[in-house]
């Protein structure tokens, strides 16, 4: 497309104009340089339908989102501050993980489902206080939920709501209970509302141990305050954003860094030789270790610059008159800051189309970062939970790593790296074999 119309152009949904902007310079402008005047988000149909009033942090813009985003950011970074929660429980899920494996003995397994339960009970550890075991329900519901929840998004009548809403109005009850079947939308919402009857239960403590008693805190602090939007409706609805945006994401990324270790064994191999040298086996594993481990923390950013799970990245709408690389835009234009394109401009990488871990470090072997690598988008819209996702990749990528050598199961010599598209690039299922080191 860029080659015909240039790296600035318009789809139409419908009879909706969408501006698409490719490149690292163009898109930096609109998600960095331009930050405030593109940083509204266009809310779907469907969903607007689906969630009705409440007003969260993905799907909510102007005050109600600069509260509930201002408040969940503190509140997540004073809860993993001190490597306390966050890093604890994060190590917690690698010892489960390590002993999962391990009881596979090497025979071929498909990673993903364990993956997603890790990361679903380090989020569950971070907003709840605790996590779950895999026997219980609710959490097979959670597994259930983030996945059904994913094959929706990408399904193509999603998209028909929203191109079509006159016509698929009407049908909405109908729509709406296949969405909730399939999504177990409700599901995870009623799980929710159960944590939090139980916070109330116990009371809220003086220092709160989660993220439910940070809010359950802040709902009675601003009673009173009359331009405060924290209610018990936005705390379930921000909590489900944050397991909606955070689980799926998380585990797609390690299914990407874990496929590309089976496809480069030698690369997994130098990663291996770092860790054993610089760490040691006994040594706890925590997120700093990724200064003294340059090769481990360039080959985890590579698998996610070349997989760029992201895909075209979120919509975004302009909150003005503006405009990017000289044209005029005006307020209320829907536009798509395509961040696989820049995990791919040429400008940017020495070998865009070549999984190459030399894009982030230097000729002495020291880590590079490098403002074209966008997982996360930027700006004032930039990942909320960026820092939980690096923390936990890191940890769990090194854990596992140094515990296990992975291979293709016996008879299969290569791996399917087409990506499944969806809101996310997501790997096509595949096993491997965790050989303990
Ligand atoms: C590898 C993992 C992850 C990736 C690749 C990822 C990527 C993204 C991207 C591309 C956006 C859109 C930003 C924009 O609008 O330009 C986003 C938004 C968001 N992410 Fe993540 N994310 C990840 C993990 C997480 C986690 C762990 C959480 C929290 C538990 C989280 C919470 C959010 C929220 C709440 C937003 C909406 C921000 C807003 O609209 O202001 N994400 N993420």
């Amino acid at each position: 497309m860029t080659s015909t119309y240039g790296n600035v152009y318009t789809l139409w949904l419908g009879h909706t104009p969408v501006v698409v902007v490719n490149g690292y310079q163009d898109v930096k402008e609109v998600l960095i340089t331009r930050s405030e005047d593109f940083a509204e988000r266009p809310i779907p149909n469907f969903l607007q339908d689906l969630i009705q009033d409440a007003q969260g942090i993905l799907f909510s813009n102007g005050h109600p989102w600069k509260q509930q985003r201002r408040f969940s950011l503190m509140t997540l970074r004073n809860l993993g501050l001190g490597k306390t929660i966050l890093e604890d429980s994060i190590r917690q899920e690698a010892s489960v993980l390590i002993e999962a494996f391990a009881r596979e003995n090497g025979k071929p397994i498909d990673p993903s489902n364990l993956l997603l339960a890790a990361i679903n009970n380090v989020i569950a550890s971070m907003l709840f206080g605790h996590s779950f075991t895999s026997e219980e329900d609710t959490f097979r519901h959670l597994i259930d939920g983030s996945k059904a929840m994913d094959e929706f998004n990408g399904k193509a009548w999603a998209r028909l709501y929203d191109a079509f809403p006159m016509v698929m109005k009407p049908l909405q009850p109908i729509l709406q209970r296949t969405i909730l079947a399939l999504s177990h939308w409700k599901l995870l919402q009623r799980l929710i509302e159960n944590e939090i009857r139980e916070h109330q239960k116990n009371g809220v403590p003086e220092e709160p141990r989660d993220f439910i008693d940070s809010y359950l805190a802040q709902v009675e602090k601003c009673k009173d305050d009359p331009s405060s939007t924290f209610t018990e409706t936005n705390m379930v609805q921000v909590i489900m954003e944050l397991f909606i945006a955070g689980s799926d994401t998380s585990a797609i990324a390690l299914r990407w860094a874990f496929l590309y270790m089976l496809e480069y064994p030698e690369i997994q191999e130098q990663v291996q030789q770092e860790l054993d040298t610089v760490l040691g086996p006994s040594h706890v594993i925590c997120y700093e270790d990724q200064k003294i481990l340059p090769l481990t923390n360039a080959v985890l950013h590579e698998t996610q610059r070349f997989s760029s799970l992201s895909a075209v990245g979120v919509m975004h709408k302009s909150s003005k008159n503006t405009s990017v690389k000289g044209m005029s835009l005006s307020k209320g234009i829907m536009i798509l800051p395509n961040i696989y394109s820049v995990h791919y401009d040429p400008k940017q990488w020495e070998t865009p189309y070549k999984f190459n871990p030399g894009h982030f470090l230097d000729k002495d072997g020291n880590f590079v970062k490098k403002d074209a690598f966008l997982l996360f988008s930027g700006g004032i819209r930039v990942c909320l939970g960026e820092k939980m996702a690096r923390t936990t990749l890191f940890i769990l990528f090194a854990s596992l790593l140094r515990a296990f050598r992975f291979q293709l199961p016996e008879g299969v010599k290569e791996i399917n790296r087409e990506a499944i598209l969806g809101l996310a690039l997501t790997p096509h299922p595949y096993k491997l074999c965790a050989i303990p080191r």
